[in-house]
């Protein structure tokens, strides 16, 4: 967030790249450059590097979140997206803003243990030394320690299987704080396992983190007013009612429910990865909790509310950190979290599903009112122009006479451009 200025920027999508990075820099009171990842650190990030990969970095604006204002960083290749979250959190503010919860940073860690003499005994004597268990681990120490979190609790959940019998799961519980805390977890989950093996006198097979992090749940709410929500075609009724319509359409049928959440984590990913989140985490983890009724299902819902405005809410697991692992190494993520001005993982998770929400919101009205392909073509038009190796200051005559015509194909951009070289 940033307390001194607002995210409403006025026409910030016309500006120049260089105009929009000024506008940055302004709003996080920095002037340094935008510097993105060199080879040598992407080199020391992961194995077998041969260079880098680059993706557009984009910031969405007019985020009012709990009062608070935020631009939002996004890194996606997919046109449209940027451009629509603008739009929704425009309604959205005009509607009070979003307010969003969330809970404490807790990640499970799984400890599979088999071939236990006596289950009752060793559930027994898990139970007894839980305690001095749990202080072993959190003497291990570490800077997430430090801050107050660390080990918490174990849960211990028991499997009857025909393969293999008996097998007693515990999880770890244990709070990350600020960080997205695979590497303290599967810490101490190695740790506890030749412990568990001796209390217990079974074996133990896997131990690691859970994807499933649906103790780390944030959610997010808002208000779009039914009049900003007019078109030349629909009253602002009408639209909420479709919106609805297309938000039940999800909740019961798995397959557009996939396509709904689809649309959602095009703006969670696009966070994920401007921040250095691990996205195929969060991923993971929003699936497996969009069907934990035991039917797919969307991981939003829309109502009218006593108004007959249209209220929109998320809720997903999100296991993010604003500390470690590429937060910390990559230059264009620390300026994403700069630019966000979080200060915790539970703020950064909180914006993150705010985002869901925003995306999810953009997608179905345009979906229940125009469709989406009329925004999506014009964007289309100008990669499909700049593909064609049109210079900067052709691109608009060409996307603009494409889309006049309905012709919105590479030929038809090569050929507007011989005419424009022609001219020029
Ligand atoms: C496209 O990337 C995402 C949408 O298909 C989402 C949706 O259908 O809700 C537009």
């Amino acid at each position: 967030m940033n307390i001194n200025k607002s995210s409403q920027i006025s026409k910030f999508y016309k500006k120049t790249l260089k105009d929009r990075q000024e506008v940055v820099k302004d709003w996080i009171d920095d002037e340094n450059d935008f510097l993105t990842l060199t080879q040598d650190q992407a080199d020391n990030m992961i194995e077998n590097v041969i260079g880098l990969y680059g993706l557009p970095f984009a910031v969405s604006t007019n985020f009012l979140i709990n009062g608070e204002e935020y631009l939002i960083p996004i890194v996606i290749e997919e046109p449209s997206v940027v451009a629509a979250l603008s739009f929704a959190a425009k309604l959205f503010r005009e509607g009070g803003g979003f307010n969003t919860s969330s809970d404490k940073p807790e990640m499970i860690g799984q400890i599979q243990i088999l071939d236990c003499p006596n289950i009752n005994n060793a559930l027994k004597q898990i139970t007894i030394e839980k305690e001095v268990l749990l202080e072993e681990v959190n003497n291990l120490g570490g800077s997430i320690v430090k801050r107050g979190g660390g080990a918490k609790d174990f849960e211990i959940r028991q499997f009857n299987t025909d393969q293999l019998g008996e097998i007693l799961i515990v999880h770890l519980i244990y709070d990350c704080r600020d960080a997205m805390g695979a590497n303290a977890v599967n810490t101490a989950v190695e740790y506890l396992a030749p412990k568990l093996e001796q209390i217990t006198r079974g074996r133990v097979n896997l131990r690691i983190l859970s994807n499933l992090t649906d103790r780390r749940i944030a959610r997010a709410e808002g208000v779009v007013l039914a009049d900003s929500l007019t078109t030349d075609e629909m009253s602002g009724s009408e639209v909420v009612q479709s919106i609805i319509e297309a938000g039940v359409f999800a909740e019961i049928d798995p397959y557009r429910a996939t396509t709904h959440n689809k649309g959602i984590m095009n703006g969670i990913d696009g966070v994920l990865i401007a921040t250095g989140n691990d996205w195929r985490a969060v991923e993971a983890g929003a699936h497996a909790f969009a069907v934990r009724s035991g039917t797919y299902s969307s991981l939003t819902k829309w109502r009218r509310d006593s108004q007959g405005n249209l209220r929109g809410s998320i809720e997903l697991p999100l296991s993010v950190g604003i500390v470690g692992g590429a937060t910390r190494v990559h230059p264009m993520a620390q300026l994403a979290l700069k630019i966000l001005g979080v200060s915790s993982a539970q703020e950064l998770a909180e914006v993150i599903a705010t985002v869901g929400l925003a995306q999810n919101f953009a997608a179905i009205r345009a979906l229940a009112t125009d469709g989406i392909q009329k925004g999506h073509m014009r964007m289309h038009a100008r990669q499909l122009a700049a593909a064609a190796g049109a210079p900067l200051e052709a691109i608009p005559l060409l996307v603009e006479t494409m889309v006049a015509e309905g012709a919105i194909r590479l030929e038809r951009a090569k050929q507007l451009l011989e005419n424009w070289n022609e001219e020029h």
